[in-house]
């Protein structure tokens, strides 16, 4: 399949491009600094900023599913990346006619009902933190929920820059643990499960972690 991965400079958005690679697919890589990604086969670079609108429409033509690895430089102050960039991709990926999309969040979106007691009131506790983080990343949640489109949105645990294991729990509404650590490069493997296969996962929100 050819993917577009945008946000492809950030710490899941590498691993996304090499786990799709390294499973034989094409890969467009979106980035405000193409630059910085180092060529590879099969891989083709575009330059891309969710804010620009017009810039996302080029950037995602002739791809079969868009993964969005989008987020914040800090989660005290977000900005509208994730609102406004989410509405963004969406109107690309309906004018380019691209059906799955799917949309790396986070596990803090949770209001908690699968998740341990414990761990449902430490979410409350994180969401009063990063409120502003958290309901920027609610609007860009709703606008994909609204859509029309195959849509699944991956909500990790806390991720960490570790080898990969492959041996995690991904699954809608699956209950994790929050704050176990999780591989970039095990969240990777999901995102791009979950723009590939698992036709179950469509429409629904998968939870990551350990
Ligand atoms: N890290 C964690 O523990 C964790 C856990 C759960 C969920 N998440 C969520 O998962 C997502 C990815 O996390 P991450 O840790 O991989 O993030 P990251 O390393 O900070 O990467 C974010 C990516 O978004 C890109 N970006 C930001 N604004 C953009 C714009 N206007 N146009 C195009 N690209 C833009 C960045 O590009 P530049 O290189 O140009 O800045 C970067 O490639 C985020 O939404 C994060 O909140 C993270």
């Amino acid at each position: 399949m050819r993917i577009t991965v945008i946000g492809a400079t950030g710490a899941t958005g590498r691993k996304v491009m090499e786990r799709a690679l390294e499973l034989g697919h094409e890969v467009i890589a979106v980035a405000r600094r193409p630059e910085v990604i180092t060529p590879m086969a099969r891989l083709k670079v575009r330059q891309g900023d969710v804010l620009d609108a017009p810039s996302i429409a080029k950037s995602i033509a002739d791809t079969d599913a868009v993964i969005s690895c989008i987020g914040p430089t800090t989660n005290f102050m977000p900005g509208t990346v994730m609102s406004e960039g989410i509405s963004n991709i969406l109107a690309a990926c309906q004018r380019a006619g691209v059906r799955r999309l799917v949309m790396q969040s986070g596990i803090g979106l949770s209001d908690g009902k699968e998740l341990s007691a414990v761990n449902r009131w430490a979410i409350r506790i994180l969401r009063r933190i990063f409120s502003k983080a958290i309901e920027d990343k609610a609007i860009a949640e709703r606008a994909v929920q609204r859509s029309d489109l195959d849509w699944v949105i991956v909500r990790p645990a806390v991720l960490r820059d570790v080898a990969a294991t492959l041996k995690y729990t991904a699954d809608p509404s699956a209950r994790i643990a929050p704050f176990l650590p999780l591989p970039f490069s095990d969240c990777a493997d999901c995102l791009v499960r979950a723009a590939t296969s698992e036709p179950t996962w469509v429409r629904k929100i998968v939870n990551v972690g350990r």
